[in-house]
């Protein structure tokens, strides 16, 4: 039985080698490490909710792997079930890289990663594409009203395995409007020190006639 979904799943013969290579297969082998991430807790489901982008991974038949950035507002991958997630493909540059590879290979790879908070998550799944019409209330599940993009099909992912990764050489980064929040109180001090500043220049110009 698997004990660690995510890497039994990525441990192939040769990635088996290479950690015999390295002196470290026996901290993976069954028994050692029990990570049975499978199905998506409250925990993944609000760290998938805030992010506004993710790097997804497909495989072409030549085997070149192609990896695309997705992004949107805050929460466009939506957790549909413990198992499922669904996202709108926007129209885009047309080259439908992703759409071709998912009809050759279904397999993907996802990093969602959160920078502030130095956090990333980690999945595989199988992705299918379908119309936008496909399914009653999809379209609507997985559309952001006011976001200008007009989706072309609704891609929907079915979970193998999820891992998360160590902070490790993650550099916090903060969106425009993170910032904008973080440096509000400071606009705020510094309107109020500018009228306080004005108040006493006037003071000072009718004391001195
Ligand atoms: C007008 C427009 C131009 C774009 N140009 C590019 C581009 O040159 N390179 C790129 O990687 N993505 C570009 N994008 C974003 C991609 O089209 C988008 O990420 C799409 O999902 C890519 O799908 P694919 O890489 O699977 O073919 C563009 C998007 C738009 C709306």
């Amino acid at each position: 039985m698997s004990r660690y979904s995510f890497l039994d799943l990525a441990s192939s013969a040769s990635v088996k080698s290479a950690q015999a290579e390295m002196g470290v297969d026996h901290l993976w082998t069954p028994g050692q490490v029990d990570r049975q991430m499978e199905a998506f807790t409250e925990n993944e489901e609000a760290f998938i909710a805030e992010r506004d982008s993710f790097y997804m991974a497909s495989v072409s038949e030549t085997g070149w792997p192609y990896v695309q950035h997705r992004g949107g507002p805050p929460g466009f991958l939506k957790v549909i079930d413990e198992t499922t997630l669904a996202f709108a493909d926007f129209r885009g540059n047309r080259q439908y890289i992703s759409v071709g590879n998912l009809d050759a290979n279904d397999r993907v790879a996802l990093i969602l990663v959160d920078y502030p908070r130095r956090a990333r998550l980690k999945i595989l799944a199988h992705a299918e594409r379908l119309a936008i019409d496909a399914e009653p209330g999809l379209l609507e599940r997985v559309s952001d009203p006011g976001y200008r993009a007009r989706p072309e099909r609704i891609f929907r992912l079915k979970l193998a395995a999820f891992d998360w990764n160590c902070p490790q050489h993650i550099v916090p980064r903060f969106t425009e409007a993170e910032v904008s929040r973080a440096v509000q109180p400071l606009r705020e001090k510094l309107e109020a020190l500018e009228a306080e500043n004005r108040a006493l220049r006037e003071r000072l110009d009718q004391a001195r006639g």
